[in-house]
C-alpha cells in the first residue's frame, strides 16, 4: 500500500494552483496552461518552460495579442473546473487490483502486455478502432498465456493517451516555423498557426472521449465479448494468408480444445474466469492540469489517486528527480511507471525509485526501459545490478519502440527487426542477470497500417505512404504485433524450462 508522503498537505493536488508572475506575461499566459499548476513545484521545470516560450516567440509573435490573454486564461480555468466537477474515470480499487497484478509480474508469475497508439486522436475516434485494438491485445494475450504459461496483465495505452512530449519545440517546413504539435488534448496536428494554438476546450473533449472509450472497454470486458472461446474464434482479415495468422488459428484451435477439456472436468463454476477479463488503461502523466483536475481522494484509504487512468507513467523527458511530474507521481496511490533510456545512470535510477516507491511496495513501480538493442545490452545490466544491490522491487518492462525510431522517405518509422532485437536483448539480459522480464510496452494498432517496416507483413520502405495514419510515432500493425506476441511467448516458454 503506498504511503501518502506527508509533505503534501490535504488538498494540495487539487487546490494548489498558484499564479505565475513574469515580466513576459503575455507569452507565458498563452502557453503556461499546459503545466500551470506545477511551475511552483519545480524551478527546473520552470526554467525549461521559459526556454520553450522564448523559443516560440519568433514564430508566434504576430499571433500573440494581449486582448486575447484573459480569454485564454479564462477558458483554461473553465475547462479545468469542468473536468474537476466530472466523475473520476477509474476507481482506486481497480488501481489496487492492477498493482497486485504488477507485483505478480515482478515475481515472474504474470506478464504485462501494454499497447496502443502513440497518441490517441479526436478525428480517428470510433468504436471499431477501439474494438480492434482491444481485440488485438486479447489475442496477443492468448498467445502469451498459452505459449508462456503465465496470466497476462492487459493494459491499453488508451482512454487518456493524448498529450505528447516533444524533443523539438518548433516544427519547420520550408521557411515556415510553428510550435510543435503536442497531442490533441493541447493543439491540432495540422501545420497551420491556428491549429497549433493551445485550446483549453480540448482538455474537456479528451476527458469525454476517454470516458466513452472506457465505457466500451468495460462493456467488452464483462459483457461476454472477451469470453475465452470467442477470443479463440476471432479472426483478423490477414489471418488466412499470413504465417502469423495461421499460427494464431492453430493455437486458437488448441485453446478451444483445452477449454472443452476443463469444462468437461467441471470447471463451469469458474465461468467468470472464462467469460470476463480484466483490462486496464494507461497513459503518460504529462499534462498536469488534466491530471490535477482528476486527482481524487479515495474514501476507503484516504489516499489521493490519479483517476484519469489506472496506470500512469512518467516519460523519459520529464523524469528528473526535481521535476514537477515526479512530484505529482510521488503523491498518488496508483501503480506508476517511469521510462528509462540509456541516458539514465545507475545511481540516478536507484534514487528515483526510492523517491517514487519509498516503501518498496511490489507492483507500485514499473521501470520501462527503452534504449535500442545495442545500448540495452551495454547499459541495462548496470541498472539491474544497482537496483538489485539496493534491494528495490520493480517490475521491468521493455518498450522496444522509442529507442528505434528512424526516418525513411520523409516518414518517421521503425524496423520490425530492430524492435524485435530489443525485446530479444531484454530477455537475454534478464537471463544473464537472474532478474525477471515483467512485460512489453508497444505502440501498436488493430488497424492494417503501414508505419513500421518489415515483419511477416513485409511492409517495405516504399509502402510507408500507403496507410500511414499515426498522429505521432509509427505503430506496429496488427500482424506485426501478433508476430511479436509469438516471439514473447517463445521466450517465456524458454524461461519456464530453465526454472
Ligand atoms: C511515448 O511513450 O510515446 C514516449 C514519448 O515515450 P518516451 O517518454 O519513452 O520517449
Ligand atoms: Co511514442
Amino acid at each position: 500500500m503506498p504511503v501518502q508522503p506527508s509533505i503534501y498537505p490535504s488538498g494540495a493536488w487539487i487546490h494548489g494552483k498558484t499564479s505565475l508572475h513574469c515580466s513576459n506575461q503575455i507569452i507565458l499566459t498563452r502557453y503556461v496552461w499546459i503545466i500551470a499548476d506545477w511551475v511552483d513545484v519545480s524551478m527546473v521545470y520552470l526554467q525549461r518552460l521559459l526556454a520553450l516560450l522564448v523559443g516560440c516567440v519568433g514564430g508566434f509573435s504576430n499571433t500573440v495579442d494581449s486582448s486575447n490573454v484573459c480569454d485564454v486564461q479564462d477558458a483554461l480555468d473553465k475547462g479545468i473546473a469542468e473536468i474537476a466537477s466530472m466523475p473520476p474515470l477509474v476507481f482506486a480499487g481497480e488501481c489496487r487490483t492492477l498493482q497486485d497484478r504488477l507485483a505478480a509480474a515482478a515475481r515472474g508469475e504474470a506478464f504485462i502486455v501494454q499497447g496502443g497508439d502513440c497518441a490517441e486522436s479526436f478525428d480517428q475516434f470510433n468504436a471499431n478502432r477501439i474494438r480492434d485494438l482491444y481485440r488485438l491485445i486479447l489475442q496477443m494475450s492468448l498467445v502469451v498465456m498459452y505459449g508462456g504459461g503465465v496470466p497476462v496483465v492487459k493494459i491499453g495505452r488508451l482512454a487518456g493517451q493524448f498529450a505528447k512530449p516533444r524533443s523539438a519545440d518548433l516544427e519547420k517546413k520550408g521557411d515556415v516555423e510553428l510550435p510543435s504539435y503536442r497531442g490533441d488534448i493541447i493543439n491540432g496536428p495540422e501545420f497551420t498557426s491556428d491549429a497549433r494554438v493551445p485550446d483549453p476546450q480540448r482538455l474537456v473533449k479528451a476527458y469525454h472521449q476517454s470516458a466513452s472509450t472506457l465505457n466500451l472497454v468495460r462493456g467488452f470486458s464483462t459483457g461476454g465479448y472477451a469470453a475465452l472461446d470467442r477470443v479463440a474464434d476471432w479472426n483478423l482479415d490477414f489471418m488466412s494468408n499470413s504465417d502469423e495468422g495461421e499460427a494464431y488459428l492453430d493455437l486458437a484451435k488448441r485453446v478451444k480444445e483445452a477449454l472443452v477439456f476443463v469444462k468437461a472436468c467441471g470447471a463451469q463454476e469458474l465461468s467468470a474466469l472464462f467469460n470476463e477479463t480484466e483490462f486496464f488503461v494507461s497513459h503518460e502523466c504529462l499534462l498536469l492540469d488534466y491530471e490535477s483536475a482528476l486527482t481524487r481522494v479515495d474514501s476507503t484509504t484516504g489516499l489521493y489517486y490519479g483517476c484519469s487512468g489506472h496506470f500512469l507513467w512518467c516519460g523519459e523527458r520529464t523524469r528528473q528527480l526535481d521535476n514537477a511530474h515526479v512530484e505529482y507521481l510521488k503523491g498518488i496511490g496508483n501503480p506508476i511507471g517511469v521510462k528509462v533510456s540509456d541516458k539514465m545512470d545507475p545511481s540516478e535510477l536507484v534514487a528515483l525509485i526510492a523517491a517514487l516507491n519509498p516503501e518498496n511496495t511490489p507492483g507500485r513501480l514499473a521501470v520501462i526501459v527503452r534504449m535500442g538493442a545495442a545500448k540495452l545490452r551495454e547499459n541495462f545490466p548496470r541498472l539491474i545490478q544497482a537496483v538489485q544491490e539496493a534491494g528495490q522491487v520493480v517490475t521491468w518492462v521493455c518498450d522496444p519502440m522509442h529507442g528505434n525510431t528512424e526516418s525513411c522517405n520523409g516518414y518517421k518509422t521503425r524496423r520490425y527487426d530492430n524492435v524485435k532485437a530489443e525485446v530479444e536483448a531484454f530477455f537475454d539480459v534478464h537471463q544473464e542477470m537472474g532478474s525477471i522480464p515483467g512485460g512489453v510496452h508497444l505502440e501498436m494498432t488493430g488497424d492494417d497500417v503501414t508505419e513500421c517496416i518489415g515483419g511477416g507483413s513485409s511492409v517495405s520502405e516504399t509502402d510507408l505512404d500507403s496507410r500511414y495514419h499515426t498522429h505521432c510515432d509509427p505503430r506496429l500493425n496488427a500482424e506485426q504485433a501478433l508476430e511479436m506476441s509469438f516471439y514473447v511467448a517463445s521466450r517465456l516458454r524458454e524461461r519456464r524450462k530453465h526454472d
